[in-house]
């Protein structure tokens, strides 16, 4: 049994860890952590929507800090037993619980005292907040064989303690993000964890098997470079000749820096009429999102743009559902727009049933909290889940 705690967007990350786990499995925590109780493996750098994974050590039957306190004394002296010798390095996260930074010191400081007891040595890494980000668990490295980071977790009646497992890997993301050969800003930068998201949203169960993969709006390649990760073979097109050549350049890049070997296949197309090479097991994209928009546009250039986006996704659905076996699972990133307070929808997302699809829905998160965005942006990303009828 594990604990994932979520990412910005928690509804998106549980609906991710729904694909991957059933919606049996998971117990989500308020809107920050879910339980999962299912042993599949699935590699948690491959899953975009969760910050940290943790393996549950103890209960609590409290949210008091004294109990807290002396559940916490009883498992880090069972723990340390376990430890080889060494400096040990010891963090405090607390999630759901209503304690200051200092509460969290101090409490971290009563455990070093008994770890100092127990004959061993120890360095707490002090909060600054409610608990440690990713950079923090990393650089510290709370997560090597010294290392550790105890999460206490609240539901409002007991409290969970558990032991980082895994912990986001920004560095990793960044050089997937950032120190590849080919970027484009114009035709957005999709980050690497919502690609992740993405292609797992497009899944059901967590073994990618060796299925091949469609990105019908490849770009530059994110999509495809992390499907490539998890062990799909990819197959990109695109309507623009240089994005399939950035593609290339970076599926290569990807294959030679990350030594993997990469099973690649990517032509120029439009997704509205080209004829895409059989089989297609999954579709995972990012579609066209329209200009992009920094600042508020005027509402003939909004209209304009909502109408462009909408006959592409449209048409682009109608030849998708000609060439795709029923049951074929996708997950499409659509614009929506934020403008004056305002949300825009494409209304293509009302008639996908006369298009050919199911749009499925999750147990544990609404389908309108599936839009990922960032406070101030103009153009989210819907995330959209179909199977073909
Ligand atoms: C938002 S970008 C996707 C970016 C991509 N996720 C990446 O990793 O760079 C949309 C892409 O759709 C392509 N596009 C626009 N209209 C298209 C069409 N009708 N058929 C295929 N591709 C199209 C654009 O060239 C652009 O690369």
């Amino acid at each position: 049994m594990m604990i994932y705690i979520l990412g910005r967007q928690p509804a998106i990350g549980l609906a991710e860890l729904e694909s991957l786990y059933g919606s049996d499995s998971l117990r989500p925590i308020g809107n920050f952590a879910v339980v999962v109780r299912n042993d599949d493996h699935v590699d948690f750098a491959h899953i975009g929507g969760a910050l940290k994974a943790a393996k549950i050590l103890t209960t609590v039957n409290s949210t008091h800090l004294t109990d807290v306190k002396q559940g916490l004394e009883k498992v880090i002296v069972k723990h340390i037993q376990t430890l080889p010798d060494g400096k040990l390095k010891l963090g405090i996260s607390t999630y759901g619980l209503n304690l200051t930074s200092q509460r969290i010191t101090a409490l971290g400081l009563s455990l070093k005292k008994i770890i100092k007891a127990n004959n061993r040595s120890v360095r707490l890494v002090p909060n600054n907040e409610n608990h440690l980000n990713s950079a923090q668990v990393l650089h510290n490295k709370l997560i090597s064989e010294l290392g550790c980071e105890l999460l206490l977790i609240g539901d409002g009646v007991n409290t969970i303690i558990a032991q980082t497992t895994d912990v986001q890997d920004i560095d990793a993301y960044t050089l997937r993000d950032r120190g590849r050969p080919k970027r484009d800003a114009r035709v957005g930068m999709l980050p690497p964890k919502l690609a992740q998201t993405i292609i797992n949203l497009a899944t059901t169960g967590a073994k990618s098997n060796g299925k091949r993969l469609l990105d019908p709006f490849c770009g530059t390649g994110v999509v495809l470079q992390e499907a490539a990760l998890m062990g799909y073979q990819v197959y990109g097109t695109d309507i623009d000749e240089r994005m399939i050549s950035y593609s290339k350049d970076n599926l290569d890049w990807l294959a030679e820096t990350h030594k993997v070997s990469v099973n690649t296949h990517l032509h120029v197309g439009d997704a509205t009429e080209t004829t895409w090479q059989q089989p297609i097991d999954i579709v995972a994209c990012e579609g066209y999102l329209g200009r992009p928009f920094t600042s508020v546009p005027d509402n003939e250039i909004l209209q304009k743009t909502i109408n462009d986006c909408e006959t592409i996704l449209n048409i682009f659905l109608q030849n998708l559902a000609k060439q795709t076996k029923p049951g074929t699972r996708m997950c499409l990133a659509v614009p929506s727009w934020f403008v004056n307070d305002k949300k825009y929808h494409l209304r293509t997302l009302d008639h996908l049933s006369h298009l050919g699809y199911n749009r499925i829905s999750f147990v544990h998160s609404n389908d309108k909290d599936l839009i990922y965005h960032r406070e101030g942006q103009i153009v989210g990303r819907e995330l959209l889940v179909l199977t073909r009828k």
